[in-house]
């Protein structure tokens, strides 16, 4: 049984110039405690693979099946897929720029409707996890790039999620710092998450136990 399975699935965007087919029949299986890595040229579709399966969005044609459940593109289900099981990256941190560390942190938790004391030690915890543990008081402006996308996994992984999906998680940063976002994905792995990471980097994605390709909305391995 996988994790998650894409059966056909196309997804199209409507535009002021038309329309975009942005997934091209995609079927993708993907196994609980997978490491994935996702590649592709610039606009072939890894951010709306990503979306679709975190449930951010919808599809058009086609199922898609997580746990072997079908997801319906009703934004109430697919917000409580998200809220349950699903930690997401975005390409570029949207950190909280007027809350500090700690804060942005915290917030899923607090949607979560987690107590205050049980939110404060659960975010020392994971601040500890991604090697931030003195920075909680600190505001993203003050922030390294690197040390802003440790920012935005730990609140990705707050709330424990199942499978962890991250769009160009190291994209913007040097070798070193690459190397520290990786160890924590793996050691997360290592926990037995499943874990989808969209890179432009064949170094990195060599790193990982599966590479699917992009090509204009069309997947292959
Ligand atoms: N909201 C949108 N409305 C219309 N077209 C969109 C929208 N989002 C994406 N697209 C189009 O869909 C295609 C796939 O976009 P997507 O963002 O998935 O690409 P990508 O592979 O993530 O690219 P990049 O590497 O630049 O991030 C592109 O042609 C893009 O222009
Ligand atoms: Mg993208």
């Amino acid at each position: 049984m996988s994790k998650l399975r894409l059966e056909n699935v196309n997804k199209y965007y409507q535009s002021g110039s038309g329309t975009v087919h942005a997934l091209k029949n995609v079927s993708l299986e993907i196994e609980q405690g997978e490491l994935l890595a996702v590649m592709g040229r610039s606009g072939s579709g890894k951010s709306t693979l990503l979306k679709v399966l975190g449930g951010l969005t919808g599809i058009d044609t086609g199922c898609y099946y997580y746990d072997n459940k079908p997801l319906t593109n009703k934004e109430r289900h697919m917000s409580k897929f998200r809220n349950q099981h699903i930690g997401f990256i975005v390409q570029n941190y949207a950190l909280l720029y007027d809350r500090t560390v700690f804060e942005n942190v915290e917030l899923p938790l607090k949607y979560a409707g987690v107590r205050k004391k049980l939110r404060e030690s659960r975010v020392l915890e994971i601040l500890e996890q991604v090697g931030l543990e003195d920075y909680e008081q600190r505001f993203p402006h003050e922030l390294s790039g690197g040390e802003c996308q440790r920012v935005a996994i730990a609140r990705a992984i707050i709330n424990n999620p199942e499978v962890i999906l991250a769009d160009e998680p190291t994209g913007a940063l040097d070798e070193d710092t690459e190397g520290i976002i990786l160890d924590i994905f793996k050691e997360l792995n290592r926990d037995g998450k499943t874990i989808v990471i969209v890179t432009h980097d064949p170094v990195l994605a060599k790193k990982l136990h599966r590479v699917v390709y992009l090509n204009r909305g069309m997947i292959h391995e």
